[in-house]
């Protein structure tokens, strides 16, 4: 088989993950660089080899007529040109999360692709953890029987000024939410299989931030299945080390997973203790991004069905912008009530929900 020559374009933090991931897999071969910084293509091509090179995806694609797909992991801003330019070419696109940072441009770049009949994937590499896997094994068996409530805690100290960290969230607006929340939301959909219906939320920054904007959001999601989740996420923890909880009260007992990239636990409800989950080993950015470009290869070459479609993002970020309207206006906001008219108000749950029902 001959593998699918990827155009690269954003060599940043992710952009090295995703050089890693496409160099091991064997249906696909790194083609070509795109960005802006020569300083990032030249330590790209010092650890992957050199490659045609290029400032911008669009002039590559204008010089390459050989490219099989597009993977970008430049920052959410200004994507509209390089979809643009990939539908006109019709290359299928594997886009990092967010896709944008407004919901009208990215229902916008969900109907070009659309229009093109291209295959939009987002990065939403949590899907693919060997946890959440379990997770959604856990729900099937029915080992604690039906998800009612949660509780979703993230607490990190996360030093934007790390030299080994991307630098735009620093001062974006709403960096917590839309950079990282929007993982936390996605994998609530998709764990649940259900869509959300209401958020009452407050996003604000403690005096010590770093961040021009808010590094703080606690949110009360309803969903359609009647699931109420409780969630706090923060990027300016007052301590060093990270915290992570994720508990899901069923019917018979509770799921509970102690970290974001593992740890998973559950209990009967007249247990004692927990009950360990034993988790495939992991190499934290790699295993689950190679599970997530495994997903991308089996659309673009064996025409399976889309995963992480740009369509079912659209309302994960509806998630996270009702939740900036709900403390900017201090209400409870419907989700629906903020979804783009572009997309007919109709988001297609590409979610958990047919794994485990
Ligand atoms: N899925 C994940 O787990 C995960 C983890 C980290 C980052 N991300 C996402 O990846 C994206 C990039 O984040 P990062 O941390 O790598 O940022 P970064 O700032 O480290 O790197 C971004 C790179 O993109 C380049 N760039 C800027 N404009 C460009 C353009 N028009 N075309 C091509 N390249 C361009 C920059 O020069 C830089 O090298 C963001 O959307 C971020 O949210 C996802």
């Amino acid at each position: 088989m001959t593998p699918l020559r990827i155009l690269l374009g954003g060599l940043g933090v992710r952009g090295r993950h995703w050089a890693e991931v496409l160099h091991r897999s064997p249906r696909t071969e790194i083609a070509a660089y795109a960005d802006p910084n020569p300083a990032a293509i030249e330590r790209m091509a010092a650890q992957y080899g050199d490659r045609p090179a290029f400032e911008s995806v669009e002039t590559a694609l204008d010089s390459l007529p050989d490219i099989d797909a597009i993977v970008l992991a430049n920052p959410p801003i200004g994507r509209l040109t390089q979809v643009n330019a990939a539908a006109a070419r019709r290359l299928p696109l594997l886009i990092e999360k967010p896709l944008a940072l407004e919901l009208g441009e990215a229902a916008a770049l969900v109907s070009i692709a659309e229009a093109a009949q291209i295959p939009l994937m987002v990065g939403l590499n949590f899907r693919f953890l060997g946890v959440t896997i379990e997770t959604m094994r856990l729900f099937a068996e029915n080992t604690v029987g039906t998800p009612e409530f949660a509780r979703f805690t993230y607490e990190r100290y996360r030093d934007g000024n790390r030299p080994d960290l991307n630098k735009y969230p620093l001062t974006m607006d709403q960096p917590m939410l839309w950079e990282q929340s929007i993982h936390h939301f996605d994998l609530m959909r998709y764990i649940y299989g259900s869509d959300p219906v209401t958020v009452q939320a407050r996003t604000w920054n403690p005096s010590w931030s770093m961040y021009e904007s808010d590094a703080n959001v606690a949110a009360l999601f309803t969903l359609q299945n009647g699931m109420v989740i409780n969630y706090q996420g923060t990027w300016q923890s007052g301590w060093s080390q990270p915290g992570f909880e994720w508990r899901t009260d069923c019917t018979n007992g509770v799921i509970s997973q102690r970290h974001q990239f593992g740890d998973l636990f559950y209990a009967r409800h007249a247990d004692e203790s927990l009950t360990p989950v034993p988790l495939p080993p992991h190499e934290q950015w790699i295993t689950e991004t190679q599970g997530l470009l495994d997903a991308f290869t089996d659309t673009v070459i064996d025409g399976k069905p889309l995963q992480c479609s740009g369509r079912d993002h659209v309302m994960s970020l509806a998630m996270v912008y009702a939740c900036v309207l709900s403390s900017r206006e201090d209400r409870c906001v419907q989700i629906n009530s903020v979804l783009p008219q572009k997309l007919g108000g109709f988001i297609q749950l590409d979610g958990g929900a047919k794994h485990y029902k």
